[in-house]
């Protein structure tokens, strides 16, 4: 049996067995295993760990059959968001949960008064932008050579690509 979501742009389905919650630093060994092993370029325990404990962020899992497969952390500051960290575990990609999890968030948003989610992200980062890009998200500025890439890369440098959503109420 699956559940079906909307959001702005598109279809959701889920499997029913999926869960939201918000998450602590009591499963920061969790989230850093899944930030390790799923990321290409992972936060570090301690970046998590600060992202975690600042309680003005949002911090949300997602969890099949109890099982934490990914999370998001989320930055409000007045009527806007800034995405800070999304990943799903490596072997739970692909599966609709990234964006089950952003749908989620933007759901919590809305009920707290934002408007607008901004997030940043490497522009070689495929999945992520056609993640965002499947959402609504829009591309509204480049830093150029903003990131620092793996130094066995060609290129050293790597450009952020800032993405908006405007949320409806
Ligand atoms: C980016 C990430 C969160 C996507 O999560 P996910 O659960 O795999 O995404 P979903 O299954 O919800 O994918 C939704 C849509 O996004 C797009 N997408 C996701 N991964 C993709 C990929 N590898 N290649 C192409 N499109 C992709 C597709 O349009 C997909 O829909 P479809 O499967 O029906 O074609 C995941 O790949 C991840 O954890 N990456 C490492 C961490 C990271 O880069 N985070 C972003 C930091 S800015």
């Amino acid at each position: 049996m699956k559940l079906v979501t909307t959001t702005k742009t598109k279809l959701i389905t889920r499997p029913i067995s999926i869960s939201f919650k918000k998450f602590s630093h009591n499963e920061i060994e969790t989230i850093a295993s899944i930030e390790s092993e799923s990321s290409e370029f992972p936060w570090s325990i301690n970046q998590l760990f600060e992202s975690i404990l600042n309680l003005n962020n949002l911090c949300y899992a997602v969890s099949v059959k109890s099982q934490i497969v990914g999370y998001v952390i989320a930055m409000p500051a007045a009527d806007s968001a800034d995405i800070l960290n999304i990943t799903i575990h490596k072997d739970f990609k692909r599966k609709g949960y990234g964006s089950s999890l952003i749908d989620y968030l933007t759901k919590e948003l809305i009920s707290k008064g934002i408007k607008t989610i901004f997030l940043e992200v490497r522009r070689g980062n495929f999945a992520a932008i056609s993640l965002y890009s499947s959402l609504g998200f829009a591309e509204i500025s480049v830093r150029k050579n903003y990131y620092t890439k793996n130094s066995n890369q060609l290129s050293r440098r790597e450009d952020g690509i800032i993405m908006c959503l405007e949320l409806s109420t």
